[in-house]
């Protein structure tokens, strides 16, 4: 007999980014970074220690200290459901935020089981390869870029030329951007926000066809919770700034040559995903004050076990809110 269909947390992780969003946005183009990052947290705070579960924060604001962060290890949840690890990005795209731009969003992922999500260590940065479910399965982080090109147009029903691919504007991407460009595929280049960014190759109505390069390594297990909802598929590899950061990797017996794969990143197969957009974009649109203290989000929620894709509008009345929550919206 088929299991009883049980409750979709993700339908609850939704309100934790709303309001992550809504306290964000009222920060946008100030150029406060600080502020825009304790606003999300504030945020993400008011409803995460209501919902059921029994989660411990494994990508979080960082190592514990005696801020209010979300910091990882962090028990959430209100105890008593399901038991699972939590990774938290209370804003992806801060200073896009600060500065006004579009892409920030916020985000939450959920996985069932302790362990079930990959604990980035000391070293920060991921080589990236993410594309949407129809490319799933034909690329290869360690292969050149033009085959990985040349295998994603063919999964993807386009000519090279036609792919967009889309490059985190660093300078250590550079050789991505050169690679792209030698083959003649098109390049949108973005600031900011590579969770948005990697989880876009899987949206239905989203050209972007590929994100290659080299980001954070918490987005990275973000954007697999994603991905492992929809089908799509990134791989990564631990990137060291420095020798400094190699030894480090070699001390604590971390793999440098090692692909990670979704699994590898989020082994449970119970995945629950959702995710705000703050300052809008492509993903998702912004939120928008819209007068006598009212605002509106928009919202995407995923779920692995069901392959379900939700896109959220929801209208806040924000004196309601801060009526029933601690809610402050500066
Ligand atoms: P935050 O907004 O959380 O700081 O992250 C923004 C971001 O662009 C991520 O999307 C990306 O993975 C990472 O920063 C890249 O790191 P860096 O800015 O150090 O190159």
């Amino acid at each position: 007999m088929a299991e009883p269909i049980e409750r979709n947390l993700g339908l609850d992780l939704v309100r934790v980014t709303e309001t992550a969003a809504l306290g964000a946005a009222r920060w946008l183009g100030r150029g406060d970074k600080e502020k825009v990052d304790q606003a999300a947290v504030d945020g993400m705070r008011l409803h995460l220690s209501t919902i059921e579960i029994d989660g411990v924060v494994v990508i979080g604001e960082g190592e514990k200290d005696e801020a209010p962060m979300l910091h990882n290890g962090e028990r959430v949840g209100n105890g008593r459901g399901l038991v699972v690890d939590v990774a938290v990005d209370p804003i992806d795209g801060t200073s896009l935020t600060a500065a006004g731009l579009p892409g920030a969003i916020t985000v939450i992922a959920i996985a069932e089981g302790r362990g079930s999500m990959y604990a980035p260590g000391p070293l920060v940065y991921m080589d990236k390869i993410a594309v949407g479910p129809e490319a799933a399965g034909r690329i290869d982080l360690e292969a050149p870029v033009a085959e990985n090109l040349a295998q994603i147009a063919k999964a993807n029903g386009k000519d090279v030329g036609d792919l967009r691919c889309l490059i985190l504007d660093r300078p250590r991407n550079q050789g991505y951007i050169d690679a792209v460009r030698s083959v003649g595929a098109r390049i949108s280049i973005f600031r900011d926000g590579d969770v948005a960014a990697a989880i876009s190759t899987a949206q239905e109505d989203h050209e972007a066809d590929v994100m290659l390069g080299i980001g954070g390594s918490p987005e990275a297990v973000l954007a697999a919770a994603a991905l492992k909802c929809v089908g799509g598929e990134i791989q990564c590899r631990l990137w060291p700034r420095d020798d400094g950061e190699s030894a480090l990797a070699a001390d604590l017996g971390l793999d440098l040559h090692q692909v990670m794969t979704v699994d590898d990143l989020v082994s449970s197969d119970n995945v629950f995903f959702a995710a705000t957009g703050v300052t809008g974009g492509e993903f998702l649109d912004p939120v928008a004050f819209t007068g006598e203290d009212r605002a509106e989000t928009h919202s995407v929620i995923m779920r692995s076990k069901t392959g379900s894709v939700r896109y959220m509008f929801a209208r806040h009345d924000l004196n309601r809110l801060r009526a029933i929550s601690s809610l402050t919206l500066d």
